[in-house]
């Protein structure tokens, strides 16, 4: 299961407006020229934030592995009038399509997450680092899992939107955390009304608990040199056992 089924409701449970209002000017303040920018965007799903970059002026690579999300991104930047680069492809392989070197590489909602094991996770962290260059920095994003086992966070609101087409849909997920296996699922499901009738796709994901301590090890490791977390995009401090949200600029 990918979110290739799922792809229309993810990008309509989203208030894309005040989301882009809280991240772009992080993600801008973090580059020393706009205009000018290079700029990679890893699982860039309906490929939002690369049309809102584009647009101000930066050269933009995204892509994501699913071929809906990469539909959904290249009409949304057709209506746009915005121009990056969309690319379909797998993160675990981005070295064998992308070969420029970037001035930021971004890596939003979670998506390392979605990574089988933690040699992926390395394996990506290694690969965007050489694709930086010198100054480079990778802004990402993950949810902090010490917070979420702790409180057993375990179900998302529900979210109303409608497809292109107009038709009613209902977006729903949950975290399935198995206390025996360690492991956590996104269970997602979305409900789309033909008619009268609702049709239900659901999609099921491992997930890899992401904390501080082990991706700070691995991009250390990696060779990154300056690590910053915050809980949000207005630099809010960090809190492991607090903070629901994980967003980490390394450099
Ligand atoms: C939760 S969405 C986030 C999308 C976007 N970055 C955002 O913040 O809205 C996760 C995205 O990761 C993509 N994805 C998951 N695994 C991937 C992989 N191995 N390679 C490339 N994309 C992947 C999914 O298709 C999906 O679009």
């Amino acid at each position: 299961m990918s979110f290739d089924e799922i792809a229309i409701a993810y990008d309509n449970a989203i208030n894309w407006e005040s989301r882009l209002d809280r991240e772009i000017p992080f993600i801008i303040k973090s580059l020393k020229d706009e205009e000018a920018a290079k700029i990679l965007d890893i699982a860039c799903g309906s490929g939002r934030h690369a049309i809102e970059l584009a647009s101000r002026g930066a050269y933009v690579i995204a892509f994501d592995n699913s071929s809906s999300m990469i539909q959904q991104a290249k009409n949304f930047a057709d209506s746009a009038n915005s121009s990056p680069r969309f690319l379909i492809l797998e993160m675990l392989e981005m070295e064998k399509e992308v070969s420029e070197s970037f001035d930021l590489a971004l890596c939003l909602g979670n998506s390392l997450a979605l990574l089988n094991d933690w040699n992926e996770v390395e394996h990506v962290i290694r690969t965007v680092r050489n694709l930086l260059n010198q100054e480079g920095k990778f802004i990402f994003q993950t949810l902090n899992f010490t917070e979420i086992i702790k409180n057993d966070f375990r179900l998302f609101p529900l979210k109303r939107g409608y497809t292109p087409s107009g038709k009613e849909i209902v977006f729903g997920r949950f975290f399935d955390h198995d206390t025996n296996s360690q492991q956590t699922h996104l269970i997602m499901s979305s409900f789309v009304k033909t008619g009268k009738e609702w049709t239900v796709t659901s999609s099921k994901q491992k997930i890899l608990r992401i904390q501080k301590e082990n991706i700070e090890e691995i991009l250390l490791r990696a060779g990154f040199n300056q690590v910053e977390f915050y809980s949000d995009y207005n630099k809010s401090s960090f809190v492991p056992t607090t903070s629901r949200s994980m967003i980490v600029r390394a450099q």
